[in-house]
């Protein structure tokens, strides 16, 4: 949780921005929303859920008997992707562009929605044909282009449940995810352009799948987008492009249960190994679709919408791959990173497409700042009439940088709270009713429930600092952890009877405003990135000088959180290690190379000790204390106080990264 200090600042935020009466007048969520759900919770999901089309009408809302294994819309059936595409064609849609496609070299293709359910429709024949039958997994391991969207959308159509693994992930992490699902068959392509040139994703495929490694995986379907040399085994991988063109082109999309299986999505957790978070069809896209309407104010035949997120995480499911496609929407999607070639991409991006709605990250927000408000001024970003901001918290002043620089001084921000594993948009403002307030995710949307509670589970009231916790089932919450019911379980229901706890500290201000204070546990938040302390523990460990690690997420002004590693080297290693920068270089290629370049630590300190209580437990605390450069707090519980002040000792000698 933030320091005490960075609390009051927080809570001095006065200044307010109401809704102009012309954005509430034309606003799709009216006052009264919050009314009408209050009084009659499950009617008011019920009605979101109608209005997607069911197969098979539901007759039940939720059926929480067996709680904390929620069932929404249970009797019913629904098929997603029949859901985000044929029906909008069959409401005579079809010509409207579901993506913009700005491919990083400059590329561009416009697919409407009735091209898009064509492609679909394709590759739902092809995985047919490869054997991928509903309930089979398979694992998506994918540049951002349309065809990760095509994938993603043709495993749901035929039932089958995706498993979309960044593509910043290693071959190590691709073949531990692709061998906890049991996936049957891996998509994914050659490789993407990233930073100005083609970056290789298929060899990484090779490798997690090689010696017989993943024996479940059948075949690998590759797209061929950048036309570089990647490895062909024959019989095992199938070429995208020919397989499309062979395939049927008719596919009647069946009705699927409303709980049957539609992803499963690691994240990392507490421990070393990650979670496969499952969720389910009919409650999650009726919250995704929802949310996505209401929050982001959508009218689908006039806005164009861009969230930068990639489809490797849960913002590129709920807000790329589900929500827009299920509401009609049409949206950009780029390929590449937002300097290439230069830092103005995004704004001429904006420009060319007429972005009205932007959702991105603080840390993105952050490093535009830095920049200068002179890059963003050159283009023209008057059709922006929406900002949305998620994955941390973002700083009053990213946030009012937000405002009066992408959004002209009136642009509505919705800073959106929500996690993995509830799906969906939990908590924010929602644009044309709430009266904004920089830096505060503000309210519970209309159908959720959250408290603020203590360590022994009392409610807090304004101003006092708790643990988030949400008290009534939502549709699009987790159904459990892959394989692992019990942890599911002991995660996020133990800590409170019948209530979710989501690992963050908040706090209601005077007003009643939420403020979010960062994660209570291990987890680290760089970049919007979710990173385990355990997990990159685990991985240094793994290399043969390491004889113990303890990483802690320090403050950084750009990414939130930063990785900062303290090492002790084992001892007969220590004539072989090399300088304190040769180590570091040694271990945060090593982190690269186990988990992926996203969690390669920003700093590796070399000590001779770590801190710890009697217990033997790492105090991670003070840790960080001397990683932000501050004091170290008390000590008093230490196995050995002087700890401390040799580990400061050495790293005030400069023996850091
Ligand atoms: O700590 C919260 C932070 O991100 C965590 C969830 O990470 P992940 O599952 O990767 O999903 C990120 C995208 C939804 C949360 O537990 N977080 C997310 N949104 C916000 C946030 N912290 C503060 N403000 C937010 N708007």
């Amino acid at each position: 949780m933030s320091a005490d200090h960075e609390i009051d600042n927080l809570l001095q935020e006065n200044r307010h921005f109401a809704p102009s009466a012309e954005f509430s007048a034309q606003a799709i969520a009216q006052p009264g929303i919050y009314e009408t759900a209050k009084a009659d919770r499950l009617g008011f999901w019920a009605n979101q859920a109608n209005q997607l089309h069911w197969h098979k009408p539901f007759t039940q809302t939720l059926d929480w008997s067996n709680a904390p294994f929620a069932k929404w819309f249970y009797d019913g059936e629904i098929n997603i992707s029949y859901n985000c595409l044929d029906r909008h064609v069959e409401a005579g849609n079809g010509d409207r562009v579901a993506l913009f496609f700005e491919g990083e070299p400059g590329d561009t293709r416009e697919i409407t929605y009735a091209e898009l359910t064509a492609e679909v429709k394709k590759a739902a024949n092809v995985l047919t044909d490869l054997g991928v039958r509903a309930g089979d997994r398979v694992a998506i391991y994918m540049p951002m282009i349309p065809e990760a969207i095509v994938a993603m959308q043709a495993v749901a159509r035929i039932g089958a449940v995706h498993s979309v693994i960044f593509g910043g992930f290693s071959a190590e992490s691709l073949h531990t995810r692709i061998d906890d699902a049991q996936a049957k068959l891996v998509i994914t392509a050659d490789g993407g352009y990233r930073k100005g040139k083609a970056s290789a994703l298929k060899p990484a495929v090779d490798e997690a799948l090689s010696g017989g490694k993943c024996p479940s995986v059948k075949n690998v379907l590759v797209v061929k987008r950048t036309g570089q040399d990647v490895g062909w085994v024959d019989g095992r991988d199938i070429d995208w492009n020919s397989a499309l063109a062979n395939a049927a082109t008719e596919h009647v999309a069946q009705g699927f249960n409303a709980e049957h299986p539609l992803f499963i999505l690691y994240t990392s957790g507490t421990t070393g190994k990650p979670k496969g978070v499952l969720h389910t069809t009919g409650g999650y896209l009726t919250q995704a679709a929802y949310t996505h309407k209401n929050v982001f104010d959508l009218h689908a035949e006039t806005d164009i919408y861009w969230c930068t997120a990639d489809i490797g995480w849960i913002t590129g499911h709920s807000y790329v791959a589900y929500g827009p496609l299920a509401n009609g929407a049409s949206q950009v999607i780029y390929e590449g990173t937002p300097e290439t070639p230069d830092w103005g991409r995004w704004w001429s991006i904006a420009e060319k497409y007429k972005v009205s709605i932007l959702y991105t990250a603080p840390t993105a927000i952050r490093s535009f700042m830095k920049l200068g408000s002179q890059i963003p001024k050159q283009y023209d970003l008057s059709h922006i009439r929406v900002l949305g901001s998620v994955g941390e918290p973002i700083n009053p002043e990213a946030w009012m940088w937000y405002r009066n620089i992408i959004g002209a001084g009136s642009a509505p921000i919705v800073d959106t709270w929500w996690q993995t594993e509830t799906g969906a948009i939990m908590i924010s403002p929602l644009p044309g009713i709430t009266t904004l307030k920089p830096g505060s995710a503000q309210h519970a949307l209309p159908g959720i429930e959250i408290a603020i509670l203590d360590e022994d589970g009392n409610e807090l009231g304004n101003g006092h600092a708790g643990l988030l916790t949400i008290t009534e089932p939502w549709p699009a919450m987790l159904r459990g952890i892959w394989g692992d019911p019990d942890r599911f379980k002991e995660t996020y229901w133990s800590k409170f009877e019948g209530i979710y706890f989501a690992g963050d500290g908040a706090k209601f201000d005077e007003e009643g405003d939420l403020w979010l204070l960062g994660r209570v546990d291990d987890v680290m938040n760089v970049s919007g990135h979710r990173l385990s302390t355990a997990e990159i523990e685990s991985a240094l460990v793994s290399h043969p000088f390491v004889a113990e690690a303890a990483v802690v997420g320090a403050n950084d002004e750009t990414t939130g959180q930063a990785v900062v590693a303290f090492v002790i080297l084992r001892q007969n290693q220590l004539a072989n290690a090399g300088s304190d920068a040769d180590v570091s270089k040694m271990l945060r290629d090593h982190v690269t190379k186990e988990i992926g370049p996203i969690a390669r630590p920003r700093t590796i300190m070399v000590v001779s000790e770590l801190p710890k209580t009697r217990s033997g437990k790492i105090m991670r605390r003070l840790l960080r204390d001397v990683a932000e450069d501050r004091p170290v707090g008390d000590v008093t519980t230490l196995a050995d106080t002087s700890v401390m002040d040799i580990i400061s000792g050495k790293i005030a000698g400069g023996a850091s990264d």
